[in-house]
């Protein structure tokens, strides 16, 4: 567990202060791509729980879904960009092996001077870590009042016929940390990593390896000891009927469902109450990730930003980053005021309703000019 508490230097509360998100202007049903691989379209959406793929066209990707995000998270924040001391982009499609991607969108944005700024990488896990260090720079005081801008940003492509093809996906979010108007972070969490190659992308190769099967393990593993720490020797029951929504990171929907029965098993529950929970907390979470498919380091926060809409100030709801290699870490967030009128859910309105179908003959063009990091 790592505490906070009372270490804190700074007596300013901090959280998430505006929300922003950015998806692709394309998308392909996956009951297509099953049609094209010739694969029975249930093993996609009844197996994997998958519904769209979240595309990018040419001169899209992580860059220019980070800076749309940003642009609009800022566009709700009553401060002027000088604030901002610090931009940290978690990500796992990276442009180059030096220079950050947070360059090119401090650029786009005109983010110059007494900035930090800096990309983190641990898979899908980037985007957390980028949130919590930026949190720990404003508890530890250095932060002297500035506010920072964290954002991850993924395009999520396998390589065709890969078993991971139809859980492909895209997109982005924003998040300002400063004052705690859209939510507080809890200043307890609970990580926990075991060295894994269950997803890696070597150096060079445009698309990741997988072990289909650890990284189900890790995975699965990673949430029962992270949920194992949450609730100690307490009871279970009353520990998680206290938060009114549970998100994970969402690799492909039925994962999340695989995760929590199982973790249900482990504590001695029946199928049933292990359903009731998913259902109950979980299942509404997974809503727009349905739609995305896997945004990387941005599936977490798409479950966050999706589970806050409209929740009450003091809700409590709990986010679990997972990230291979592997690393994970499950962080409790508290609703504040601006949850209730929820303004990302515009960002996320318009480019669903703005977006278009790729056929099949234009996903196969797509995905010849594609590469993971472009
Ligand atoms: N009708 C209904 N269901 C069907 C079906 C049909 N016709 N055919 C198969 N299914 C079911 C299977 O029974 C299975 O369900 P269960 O697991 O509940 O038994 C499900 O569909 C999937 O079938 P397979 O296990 O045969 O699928 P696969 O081996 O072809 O691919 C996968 C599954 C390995 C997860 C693959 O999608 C993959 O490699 N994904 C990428 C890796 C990944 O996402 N891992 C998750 C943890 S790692 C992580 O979280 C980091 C990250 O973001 C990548």
């Amino acid at each position: 567990m790592y505490d906070w508490g009372d270490k804190r230097m700074s007596n300013t509360p901090a959280g998430i202060a505006s929300i922003g998100i950015q998806l692709p202007p394309l998308f392909m049903p996956v009951t297509q791509l099953a049609k094209l691989r010739g694969v029975d379209p249930n093993k996609y959406t009844k197996g994997l729980g998958c519904k769209d793929i979240a595309l990018c066209p040419d001169g899209h990707d992580a860059v220019s879904l980070a800076v749309g995000a940003a642009k609009r998270a800022l566009s709700r924040w009553d401060r002027p960009l000088e604030d901002i001391g610090l931009i940290a982009l978690g990500t796992e499609s990276a442009k180059d092996m030096s220079r950050p991607l947070s360059a090119w969108v401090a650029e786009e944005l005109g983010l110059v001077g007494a900035v930090r700024s800096y990309e983190v990488k641990h898979a899908c896990y980037g985007g957390t870590l980028a949130l919590r260090q930026a949190l720990e720079w404003n508890w530890s005081g250095a932060s002297a009042g500035k506010a920072a801008l964290v954002i991850a940003s993924d395009v999520a492509l396998y390589s065709r016929r890969d078993p991971g093809e139809p859980t492909q996906g895209a997109g982005a979010v924003a998040m300002i940390i400063d004052e705690p108007e859209v939510a507080s972070v809890s200043a307890t969490s609970f990580p926990f990593s075991s060295p894994a190659f269950d997803f890696w992308r070597p150096v060079g190769d445009s698309f990741p390896s997988v072990d289909g099967q650890l990284s189900l393990d890790c995975y699965r593993n990673a949430v029962s000891e992270c949920f194992g720490a949450l609730i100690g020797d307490r009871d279970a029951r009353s520990v998680l009927s206290e938060y009114g929504a549970m998100c994970f990171h969402v690799p492909f929907p039925k994962m999340v469902k695989k995760a929590v029965l199982h973790f249900g098993e482990q504590l001695g529950w029946s199928a049933q109450e292990a359903e009731r929970l998913y259902r109950e907390k979980v299942e509404d979470t997974l809503e727009w990730n349905q739609l995305t498919g896997n945004a990387y380091t941005a599936s977490l926060w798409i479950s966050v930003a999706r589970a806050l809409v409209g929740l009450r100030e003091g809700t409590r709801i709990t986010a679990f980053s997972y990230g291979s290699g592997y690393g994970a870490e499950l962080l409790e967030l508290t609703a504040g005021p601006a949850a209730a009128s929820a303004q990302w859910v515009s960002d996320v309105e318009q480019d669903l309703d703005a977006r278009e179908p790729v056929d099949m003959g234009g996903y196969e063009t797509l995905r010849g000019h594609a590469r993971a990091s472009a």
